[in-house]
C-alpha cells in the first residue's frame, strides 16, 4: 500500500467536497429539466467566495451523466478554477474507465492523501450499469491493507473514508435497493481500525450529518437536483444546489457545513416520477 501524496499544511485542514454534478458532453444538457453545466458553475462560485486556502477537493461520483470523455473534461476545466489539490472517485452514472483514462499520470484518481495526521481513503463503490453500489473484492482488500498500515502508522492519527454510494440505508423508501449493498461489512472492516473518524458520501442528493456505528457520517447535496428526504416515492426537493466544506482538525475533530446557492431559482420537472 503505497500513501502516495503526502503534505504539511494548516490545521485545521481544509476539504471542499463537490458531488453529483451529472454533466453532459454538451454544456447545454438537462437532468429533469436542470441545465448541470449551469447549476456547477454557480456552485463553483460560491466555492470561490466562500472557501481559502483549500488543502484538497473531493469530487465524490456522478460527476457525468452520460459517462462522455467531454463531460469530464468540462468538469476539470471548471474545478481548475478553484486552484486547489483535487480527487475524484466515481459513480454509478460515471465510467470508471473513461474517469481513469483521463486522470491518467495525475493525481486525480489517486486513492489516498494524507495531509498532517490525517489520512485521506478514496474508495470506488460503483457497478457498471447498476444503480446501487458495492465494494468489491479489490477494494476491500485495498481497504483493510490501507487501514491496517495506518494503525501502525505514528504519522497518522484520523482517517477520512469516501465513497460515492450511501453506506448506510437512505431515509425514505425508494431509496432502500440503491445504496451499498455490503455496508454491515464495510462497517465491519472499520470498526477494526482505531482511527477512522468519518465517512462521506453522496449518491442520495442531500444533506446528512449523523452517527453510524460511532463513526459520523456525512452526506452532501448534489450540485444540481436535490432529493426530497423521509418520503415513500421518488420526489424533488425545491432546495438549492450546494456543496460541503469540512474542517479537520489535529485532535479528531470535524466541523462542516453544507452551503447552498442562493438569490437564484433553478428549473426542474418538480412533477418526475423518477431519474
Ligand atoms: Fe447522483
Amino acid at each position: 500500500m503505497a500513501v502516495i501524496t503526502s503534505l504539511i499544511t494548516q490545521n485545521p485542514i481544509k476539504i471542499t467536497q463537490v458531488t453529483d454534478t451529472h454533466l453532459y458532453g454538451k454544456p447545454s444538457g438537462t437532468l429533469l429539466k436542470m441545465n448541470t453545466n449551469e447549476t456547477l458553475n454557480h456552485v463553483i462560485e460560491l466555492v470561490k467566495q466562500n472557501e481559502e486556502e483549500i488543502d484538497l477537493v473531493l469530487a465524490t461520483g456522478d460527476i457525468a451523466q452520460d459517462a462522455s470523455e467531454k463531460a469530464y473534461q468540462n468538469f476539470l476545466d471548471t474545478v481548475a478554477k478553484l486552484d486547489a489539490p483535487f480527487r475524484w472517485i466515481p459513480g454509478n452514472h460515471d465510467s470508471a474507465k473513461v474517469m481513469s483514462r483521463i486522470a491518467g499520470g495525475t493525481e486525480t484518481g489517486e486513492k489516498t492523501a494524507q495531509l498532517n495526521n490525517w489520512l485521506i481513503i478514496l474508495l470506488d463503490s460503483s457497478i457498471l450499469g447498476q444503480a446501487h453500489g458495492k465494494l468489491n473484492k479489490t477494494e476491500l482488500i485495498f481497504l483493510r491493507s490501507v487501514l491496517r498500515a495506518a494503525e501502525q502508522d505514528e504519522t497518522i492519527d484520523h482517517c477520512l473514508l469516501t465513497m460515492h454510494h450511501n453506506p448506510v440505508p437512505g431515509n425514505s423508501a425508494w431509496m432502500r435497493d440503491i445504496g451499498l449493498e455490503n455496508g454491515q461489512e464495510f462497517f465491519d472492516i472499520i470498526k477494526m481500525s482505531s482511527k477512522v473518524r468519518c465517512v462521506l458520501y453522496g449518491h442520495i442528493h442531500q444533506e446528512l450529518d449523523f452517527k453510524h456505528e460511532g463513526v459520523r457520517c456525512f452526506c452532501t447535496p448534489s450540485t444540481c437536483i436535490q432529493f426530497k428526504p423521509k418520503v415513500t416515492s421518488f420526489s424533488l426537493d425545491r432546495v438549492n444546489p450546494g456543496y460541503r466544506s469540512l474542517q479537520l482538525y489535529a485532535d479528531g475533530s470535524i466541523e462542516s457545513e453544507v452551503r447552498r446557492v442562493s438569490g437564484e431559482i433553478f428549473e426542474a420537472d418538480y412533477n418526475s416520477p423518477g431519474y
